[in-house]
């Protein structure tokens, strides 16, 4: 049989090319381009049953079934990014930095949804099963009714859920498992693929959820999460600062619930605990309000949540000034500081500027615009805000403030955690928010002539 031709895959995006270069056309990382050998077709798969490659009337499908039970556990920031509980036969992806914290999530979340009612199997690929065990016994969790595997062999591993049937089937990690039938390394990109196609296929012929690992990775020797993205259901990133304690469970994509929603998770010397109010989380660690220091009022998935946006402004000693973004989008910036220079006439030129988003979250909602503005030239005139308030709103390039949705949500949040002011663009409805005192503009100009008497 003729040797097939090699192809060159990226570990970052997975996209294949006929020839290695240093850098993946498609997603613009460097040195994540490996050599790997197809995998042959193979027979055609067994049929899973008797409706294979034949259509149905979709009219016909409205009343065959009624929407899946879900299953809620003693998590609720857990279920909640779910999309209000795991739904049987879904495939759910889990990726993150290694050690972030995903197998203490997930032993934790096996140990609930078990509690719930569920038969939940841990599979570890990278932990001996007395690992895992001294896990949960630091975690509380030694008398939890879950049945553990160390196992990489991925028909080994098919095989056992198949005897087993368990409702929940956790791999912990899918980089490290290993199907025997294809030729390249464990966490390769036909690999991970492979292991992923056969554990979702499974899940869903016989309605169970699995919960997958996906070690995010830097360096390209591994496949990242992003080459099994799109094969899932669920997509949830696991995040948090290194020097903080917050850890942020967001998804990504999920065809059973909002995406973009979060979990807060605080991680201490007994695992991760849950932090139902995230607000007053990040609120936290502010002292006596600074100069460029603004509050922002947010809304994350389906919540609010406050944070606190921080700017520092600085003249600059080098000839190019720095531009340091943590916890924001770095283009977003530049994007303000220039609408801030053409539309108001306040220059940054000559200054360094930095910003943060405190307490390690991460911002991405354009509603942001006007609390990074408004930090910004607190930070440059070097005067606070009005005290207690909290800003939000959209700036266009033209200067003009847009309304951003769930305003009324925002300043419910705000006014309970006891902020009496809330700044924010023309047009939002309010609704019954009216213990706070909102003062409502326009466009940026009048916000600078209002807030700063510029
Ligand atoms: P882990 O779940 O092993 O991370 P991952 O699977 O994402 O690689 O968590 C690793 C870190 O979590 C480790 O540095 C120690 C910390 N940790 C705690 O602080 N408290 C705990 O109770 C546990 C289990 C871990
Ligand atoms: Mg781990």
């Amino acid at each position: 049989m003729a040797k097939s031709p090699a192809i060159f895959v990226c570990s970052a995006c997975g996209n294949t090319t006929s020839k290695w270069s240093g850098r993946c056309e498609a997603c613009g990382e460097w040195n994540t381009i490996q050599e790997e050998r197809p995998v042959s077709a193979g027979p055609p798969s067994k049929s899973l049953g008797a409706a294979k490659g034949r259509t149905v009337p979709l009219t016909d499908l409205a009343h065959a079934e009624t929407p899946p039970p879900r299953t809620s556990s003693a998590m609720a920031e857990l279920d909640r990014v779910l999309g209000g509980g795991l739904v049987p036969g879904s495939a759910i992806l889990v990726g993150g930095d290694p050690g972030i914290g995903k197998s203490t999530l997930l032993l934790q979340g096996a140990a609930a949804f078990a509690e719930a009612g569920l038969k939940v199997v841990y599979i570890s690929g990278e932990e001996a099963s007395a690992q895992v065990r001294m896990r949960a016994e630091r975690l509380g969790l030694g008398d939890a009714a879950v049945r553990l595997g160390a196992e990489t062999n991925l028909r080994d591993i098919l095989a056992t859920l198949e005897a087993e049937r368990p409702d929940l089937a956790i791999i912990d990690s899918i980089q490290t498992m290993w199907a025997d039938n294809v030729g390249s390394a464990p966490g390769s990109v036909t690999q991970v693929r492979a292991a992923a196609h056969e554990l979702t296929t499974l899940a869903k012929a016989r309605g169970a959820a699995v919960m997958m690992v996906g070690h995010v990775t830097k360096d390209g020797q591994i496949a990242g999460p992003r080459v099994v993205e799109h094969m899932v259901d669920t997509v949830l990133y696991f995040e948090g600062e290194r020097g903080h304690q917050f850890r942020i469970l967001r998804s990504v994509k999920n065809r059973f619930g909002p995406a973009d929603e979060i979990g807060v998770f605080e991680m201490t010397g007994a695992g991760l605990s849950e932090v139902t109010n995230p607000s007053a989380l990040f609120l936290s660690e502010r002292g006596t309000p600074a100069p460029g220091s603004v509050v922002f009022a947010g809304i994350e998935g389906t919540r609010p949540v406050l944070c606190e946006m921080q700017a520092l402004v600085a003249p600059t000693p080098h000839a190019q000034p720095r531009r340091t973004v943590v916890g924001w989008d770095g283009g977003r910036l530049a994007m303000i500081l220039a609408v801030l220079e053409a539309r108001c006439g306040i220059p940054f030129a000559g200054l360094d500027v930095y910003l943060n988003v405190a307490g390690g979250m991460k911002v991405t909602e354009p509603a942001a615009d006007l609390a990074v503005a408004a930090a910004l030239l607190s930070a440059r005139e070097d005067s606070g805000l009005p005290p207690e308030t909290v800003v939000f709103g959209e700036i266009s390039l033209s200067g003009a403030l847009r309304p951003v949705a769930q305003t009324e949500n925002r300043l419910k949040e705000a006014q309970k955690l006891g902020f009496t002011a809330a700044i924010a663009p023309r047009g939002g409805k309010a609704g019954d928010a009216s213990g706070l005192t909102l003062t409502q503009m326009g466009d940026l100009t009048s916000f600078v002539g209002e807030i700063f008497g510029a």
